[in-house]
């Protein structure tokens, strides 16, 4: 029989593309979804249970019935001009909404827990590329939030016995090759979604924040790496917990920085559809270069990620041309 693993936020764009993996590497991805972002459509790869993870009774009820192996927490807010705006919502989902998931875990005598963090937790880098050890000091409450929910889970581990691996994930992107499930947030606020909305013609144009940073081309460098490599190293991270690992925090990056510039002549060409590009003042809180060293995710989990650039856009371009996100 398939293990079965409980995929939290598993109708949103990392979630399902870790469930089409977990699938394919033989477990059971049960998905609970409040589907407040997330989409029903996107529960392809295993049973759906929907719920909101403040709702603790639920949540038992759900570990009950299925009683699955381990956890993948994704649910959360995402948007970080969101936070700034409504930080009450984003510690009540990311924070609140995190604990009661992880005491429902605990009574459900469950000891493997992987969840969604991301390189917002360093803040604005003192070097790159960003290695675990990096100081975290988090800009905005979106960061602290995720930040928090780290320091809970170093505490779990040590004094309940729950172990976990934290993956700070860098800049996601791209598309299942066979455009199944894609990149579909509202309001979409990622670069290559918003890059190929404009090639499409579905928005006036892309607008660059800033052209005057310490970089090559004087735009911000980000690390893009592909949904279905950070998908990879979920199932890897769920092995490595099942086999008796201890907890961890792994950055999920390639190592690779690619500047806005070049990520919009890329995807000029690919598409083959040029856009008008409008460059604007840099933005506050952007930092000037986001990139990972990811060995010790290498090391842990025996990773690597895959898929380039192109393989990113070209997944992207295919998913966005046959479904349009705004609707
Ligand atoms: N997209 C990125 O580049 C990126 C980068 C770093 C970290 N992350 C983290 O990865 C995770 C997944 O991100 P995503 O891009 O797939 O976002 P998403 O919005 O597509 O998915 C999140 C899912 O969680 C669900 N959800 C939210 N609140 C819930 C609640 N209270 N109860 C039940 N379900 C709830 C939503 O309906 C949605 O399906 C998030 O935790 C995010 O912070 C994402």
């Amino acid at each position: 029989m398939r293990k079965k693993v409980l995929v939290v936020g598993g109708a949103g764009y990392i979630g399902s593309h870790t469930c089409l993996l977990l699938a394919e590497r033989g477990y059971e991805p049960v998905v609970f979804d409040n589907l407040s972002n997330g989409h029903e459509e996107f529960v392809r790869w295993g049973p759906f249970e929907q719920g909101d993870i403040r709702d603790k009774a639920r949540l038992d009820e759900v570990f009950a019935k299925h009683q699955p192996e381990a956890v993948l927490h994704f649910a959360a807010l995402i948007e970080v001009g969101e936070s700034v705006k409504n930080p009450v919502a984003f510690y009540d989902n990311n924070v609140t909404g995190a604990l009661t998931l992880l005491s429902a875990t605990m009574d459900a005598g469950i000891k493997a827990f992987v969840f969604s963090s991301t390189c917002a937790t360093y803040g604005l880098p003192e070097r790159v590329p960003l290695d675990e050890g990096h100081p975290q000091a988090p800009i905005n409450p979106y960061g602290r939030t995720k930040w928090i929910v780290e320091q809970a889970l170093k505490d779990f581990s040590n004094y309940k016995d729950l172990k976990s691996v934290m993956l700070r994930y860098f800049n996601a992107a791209g598309a299942d090759f066979e455009g199944r499930i894609g990149e579909w947030h509202k309001p979409e606020t990622h670069a290559i979604p918003l890059a190929i909305e404009a090639a499409l013609g579905r928005r006036q144009g892309f607008k660059v924040f800033g052209t005057d940073y310490n970089t090559r081309d004087g735009t911000c460098v980000r690390d893009y790496i592909h949904i279905l490599d950070l998908a990879d190293a979920h199932v890897r991270a769920v092995d490595y917990l099942l086999s008796g690992g201890e907890t961890v925090e792994l950055n999920l990056g390639t190592g690779t920085g690619t500047t806005v510039k070049e990520l919009l002549d890329a995807i000029s060409k690919v598409s083959g559809r040029p856009f008008p590009v409008e460059f604007a003042e840099r933005r506050e809180g952007d930092s000037t270069t986001l990139v990972a060293n990811n060995d010790k995710a290498r090391e842990v989990l025996g990773w690597q990620p895959r898929y380039t650039l192109e393989d990113i856009i070209s997944s992207a371009w295919r998913w966005h041309s046959t479904h349009n996100a705004e609707r």
